[in-house]
């Protein structure tokens, strides 16, 4: 089965559809930029400019967003425009779009990918998802079964909003070295782990493609620490299995089944 997947991210509004026996991208993905500024009018007209491209109406779309989203409704907006508070996006996409459109967290939609497709696939207990970019992202599961919009980013570290300290725009914009943004990263998860004492930490976020340059600097840390496996796509790929069910379902849940294609049959 496929179904459209978009990715609303602070510098670009990416899709595709989503070939979810494999959880991979049946074709290849189209991108425009994020407009500025991101209100829910222009971005809502950019995501359908996505969906146009491949001609895609009247069938299933999962678009990811970067706050809390409680059915369908955006609640919060700490990098985007605050005009999405309180809007009924999946209402305004799926008129726009003219196809029903499931909205979900970006972090929780990249985690509902790792834990079916990816770095989490199997694992049990509590495994939490953490995406490192313009802010930091979480999905927390416990024995595969998503816990939605925990926004653990926004988590008090040292008297400060622990993304404005830990996440890969803290590190570009204060300059820090690998060694010193690693030791705000592992000061992060080992509060993390206090608070939940995870089993697995899956980092994901663009950074993870770099990876070798600051998980091994992490210490400090009881949980089992891998980068996420999905990387860009992660976010596409969750949101279509989000549209799709499939994120409720068990195979999603607990990872559980022995093949992708055989998560994909039901
Ligand atoms: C938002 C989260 C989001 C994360 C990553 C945070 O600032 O509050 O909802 O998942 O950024 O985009």
């Amino acid at each position: 089965m496929n179904v459209f997947g978009v990715d609303i991210g602070g510098s670009g509004i990416k899709g595709a559809p989503v070939d979810l026996a494999r959880g991979d991208l049946s074709d290849d993905r189209f991108k425009v930029l994020t407009p500025h500024p991101a209100t829910p009018e222009s971005v809502v007209e950019s995501v359908r400019e996505v969906a146009d491209h491949f001609g895609w109406r009247g069938r299933p779309v999962g678009v990811t967003f970067p706050g809390v989203v409680t059915d369908g409704t955006t609640r919060t907006a700490a990098n985007v425009d605050n005009g999405w508070i309180g809007v009924d996006a999946a209402g305004m996409l799926s008129e726009e779009l003219r196809s029903p459109v499931t909205v979900v967290n970006d972090a929780d939609a990249a985690g509902i990918a790792e834990m079916t497709f990816g770095a989490g696939r199997g694992r049990r207990g509590t495994v939490i998802l953490l995406t490192f970019g313009t802010g930091i992202g979480s999905a927390v599961f416990t024995d595969g079964r998503l816990v939605p919009n925990t926004e653990l980013g926004h988590l008090e570290l040292d008297g400060v909003d622990a993304e404005k300290r830990a996440s890969t725009r803290a590190k570009e914009d204060h300059d820090l070295s690998w060694h010193h943004w690693a030791r705000r990263v592992e000061r992060y998860l080992a509060h993390v782990e206090m608070l939940f004492s995870p089993e697995l930490f899956v980092i994901g976020g663009g950074v993870s493609r770099k990876a070798e340059k600051f998980l091994p600097l992490i210490g400090h840390v009881r949980a089992e620490i891998v980068p996420a496996q999905l990387q860009n796509n992660a976010g596409i790929v969750g949101a279509a299995m989000a549209a799709a069910g499939k994120a409720g379902s068990p195979a999603a849940e607990t990872g559980a089944r022995p093949t992708s294609s055989a998560a994909a049959s039901d």
